[in-house]
């Protein structure tokens, strides 16, 4: 089984969570896309589905497979969303951003009563860091924020290369019109805290530390479909 299809298989498993008449989140990413494509068919099929979309990208896709789309204006309580991930450990902690949407992934994943997770069996991790955490910063006195994240790192028992992301020789813009510091920091000590604190600085805009909005992991692997399930703390 190649990687796409362990991302596909993910996907189609959390169609099972889903019904005719729900308003869904639609995450961004190679996972998350095979998703929407799989949430097209049913609205080919007939289902009643609306969706809010977490990236342009996502929004492009969902408009050429004819799926009603609408926005957290309009409708600002999800039944559910379903989205990737670039990490997640046993607490369904996660990294997201990779791709950037990171953002408004964590405004419509809040906005959802709940968020599923899908994931190939290389997401799950038992520390977070080894993937480079995005933190979405507002362009305006960036080298000040950047200080203030280090800070943030040292005063969580953290550290590690912050790196502003590039696409084409020029910073990457998100949908939002920021840019993206990816921190290279090798293992996360103290999430909760390095998230509470990077929250903190006014310059950032969001980190991509979710916790405590994923209730449901579906990860794929060789085998079959392993579920795995947040302990309601
Ligand atoms: C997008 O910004 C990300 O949060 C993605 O959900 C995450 O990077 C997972 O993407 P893949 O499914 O492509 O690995």
């Amino acid at each position: 089984m190649s990687l796409d299809d362990l991302k596909k298989a993910a996907a189609l498993a959390a169609i099972a969570h889903i019904s005719s008449g729900m308003k869904l989140g639609l995450g961004t990413g190679s996972t998350a896309k095979h998703f929407v494509d799989a949430v097209g068919e049913k609205v080919k099929e007939g289902w009643d589905l609306v969706c809010v979309p977490t990236s342009e990208a996502t929004r492009k896709q969902a408009e050429g497979l004819g799926i009603r789309l609408t926005t957290l204006d309009e409708t600002p309580v999800l039944d559910v969303t379903v989205d990737g991930a670039d990490e997640l450990d046993s607490d369904l902690r996660l990294i997201k951003g990779g791709g950037g949407a990171l953002l408004r992934e964590k405004i419509v994943a809040s906005s959802s009563r709940k968020m599923i997770v899908i994931a190939d069996d290389s997401k799950k991790v038992a520390t977070l860091g080894k993937f480079p955490l995005p933190v979405e910063v507002v362009p305006f006195g960036l080298k000040a924020t950047g200080v203030k994240i280090e800070q943030a790192f040292a005063w969580s028992g953290n550290k590690g290369p912050i790196t502003l992301r590039m696409r084409d020789g020029k910073p990457y813009v998100t949908d939002n019109g920021n840019v993206i510091l990816d921190c290279a920091l090798g293992r996360i000590e103290n999430v909760e805290k390095l998230a509470a604190a990077l929250s903190s600085i006014p310059g950032v805009v969001d980190h991509g530390l979710f916790i405590g909005m994923a209730s449901l992991a579906l990860i794929a692997t060789a085998h079959g479909i392993q579920e795995l399930r947040r302990q309601a703390s």
